[in-house]
């Protein structure tokens, strides 16, 4: 066995691996877990953190992720590096903002009681959203319905896969797995609620209530339920939820009286977080034509209708949240959030302002309409060679296959390549397909749309003129776009708080049609056509 520490944003710890072991299983072996997409395979590059100490050399196939900076600064691989003796990683990682303020959305407040724990006088609740990539938690005074505390953090279970299928897929090769990833998501949580209530000077055990919600698969593994049905045809689901679990037994919450609500689910592939995001929409009450799409790994797509609510599940992947895309990233301190043009040139905003070090979803979508806008990319999705666009020839550089790149920033050595076109293109389609598909089932076009409510992680930074731009929704009067950020979990909190939130968490379902695309023809069709970029339907 060999000794080391690692350190994590909440402090440095001792832990002992076999000799030989890479620095990402002995990570994982500790239940932690750091950012690894490709699930360790190697070939995403992502899995990047400090090491130092007695490992093994860098071969050529690492090196070839890494730039010279990063290199001399002790930056490596994880899931190549070999821990072979005394070693220090350091897996720190910027915080994540989570969006509180979420405006339009009132209820009369009348919290979800625990019957069990009537003695607590001054109850706390929990609302959680569990994504594939990001977890977002908010404590709750349940006499005040005030939001007390906030958390956001990497969901750590992306240490088995960026998106649902790899997560599945290790539980289906290892029962293990399941178990393992429902600790990490359990301690990763309870760790937080401890911190929020460390901060507001309040016990752990009067957090007596909660509500959380996720796609399908993510409620699945939360609750330490086998999601491996989902995965193949039919693609059923071993349960919808909509009830309440052990809070205490699953690993959240110190109270061994505390319940956890898992929202309901409407399929397989369309999960409690959009039931929970179209309440705090507003949009259970079918009372107008919207659109809403939650830009997450699963594109999940809901229309409102007079007539009903629709939804679909489009395989967009983790591009849009900067998974699968060479410089990508999550929206944390330094990504590259807004790409637009200014007398000519291009230019970029980072979040938080800090020093530029990658580009996340709301900055490679704007990056991909500016390079249509200057004619760096064309319809097809082909960089253009320097000559072709004598203007913007600055831009364009080379990869080591010398295809031609589009560098945002050559200094600091931020591009965009044919294969993140690629990806963008492929989830632009996965969504606008799904989105016609759904107009189609419901007999309606999408000129009578009153608005198209866009939700996720991009926040405000997402431009709608870039989003029609690509052509990843129909292109409507731009004002009609909302972007609401994380209205999953505003949705929660609603639920957890408010009367009419939770009867209508509990009748959702009852008006939803469900459309599974990947058996349907309309939907293969829509997307080979909208492959192209350019202003979709
Ligand atoms: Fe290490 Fe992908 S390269 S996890």
């Amino acid at each position: 066995m060999v000794q080391g520490f690692v350190t994590t944003n909440s402090g440095r710890m001792p832990i002992s691996a076999p000799y030989g072991m890479t620095a990402l299983e002995a990570i994982r072996l500790v239940g932690l877990s750091i950012y690894s997409p490709c699930g360790g395979n190697g070939t995403c590059g992502k899995c990047r953190a400090k090491i130092v100490g007695d490992v093994s050399d860098m071969e050529e196939r690492e090196s070839a992720f890494l730039s010279d900076d990063e290199q001399k600064a002790g930056v490596r691989l994880c899931c190549m590096c070999r821990l072979l003796g005394d070693f220090e990683i350091d897996i720190r990682e910027g915080n994540m903002r989570v969006q509180t303020d979420f405006s339009g959305l009132s209820y009369t407040l009348s919290p979800m009681k625990n019957e069990k724990c009537e003695y607590a006088d001054a109850p706390l609740g929990l609302a959680a959203d569990i994504g594939t990539t990001t977890v977002a938690l908010y404590l709750c005074d349940m006499q005040s319905g005030r939001v007390l505390a906030t958390r956001g953090f990497r969901n750590p279970q992306s240490a088995y896969g960026a998106d649902v299928i790899s997560r599945i897929d290790k539980i289906m090769k290892d029962k293990t797995a399941l178990s393992e990833q429902q600790r990490l998501i359990a301690n990763a949580i309870s760790g937080s609620v401890a911190e929020m209530c460390a901060s507001i000077e309040r016990k752990e055990t009067d957090v007596v209530s909660a509500v959380f919600c996720g796609n399908t698969v993510m409620q699945h593994i939360a609750a330490g339920i086998d999601p491996s049905t989902i995965a193949n045809a039919p693609f059923i689901a071993p349960t919808l939820f909509g009830e309440r679990y052990d809070a205490h037994a699953l690993g959240f919450l110190k109270n061994k009286d505390a319940f956890v609500y898992f929202a309901p689910c409407f399929a397989s592939y369309v999960g409690g977080d959009i039931a929970c995001g179209m309440i705090a929409s507003a949009l259970d009450a079918c009372k107008e034509r919207v659109l809403y799409i939650d830009v997450g790994t699963n594109g999940e797509i809901g229309l409102s209708t007079e007539k009903g609510l629709y939804f679909c599940s489009a395989a967009a992947g983790p591009a849009f949240e900067g998974a699968h895309i060479a410089c990508g990233m999550a929206g944390v301190a330094g990504a590259v959030s807004e790409v637009f043009l200014e007398d000519g040139r291009v230019r970029y905003r980072t979040v938080d302002g800090a020093e530029a070090v990658g580009i996340c979803g709301s900055g490679i979508i704007d990056a991909i309409a500016v390079m249509l806008e200057t004619g760096i990319l064309d319809e097809t999705g082909c960089i253009a060679e320097k000559d072709d666009i004598p203007a913007f020839a600055e831009y364009v550089g080379e990869d080591e296959d010398e295809n031609p790149v589009f560098m945002l920033d050559r200094e600091k050595n931020i591009y965009i390549c044919g294969r993140d076109v690629r990806e963008i293109q492929l989830a632009k389609a996965a969504i606008c397909a799904g989105v016609q598909t759904l107009l189609h089932e419901a007999g309606i076009d999408y000129d009578t749309l009153t608005g198209v409510v866009i939700a996720g992680g991009f926040g405000s930074h997402l431009r709608a003129e870039s989003l029609c731009r690509i052509g990843m929704i129909p292109p409507i009067d731009t004002k009609k776009i909302r972007f609401v950020g994380n209205a999953a979990g505003a949705g929660a909190v609603a639920v957890l708080l408010g009367k009419e939130p939770r009867a209508s968490a509990q009748t959702i379902c009852d008006r939803a049609q469900y459309t599974e695309l990947s058996q349907n023809a309309y939907f293969m069709e829509r997307y080979i056509e909208e492959m192209m970029f350019g202003e979709g339907v």
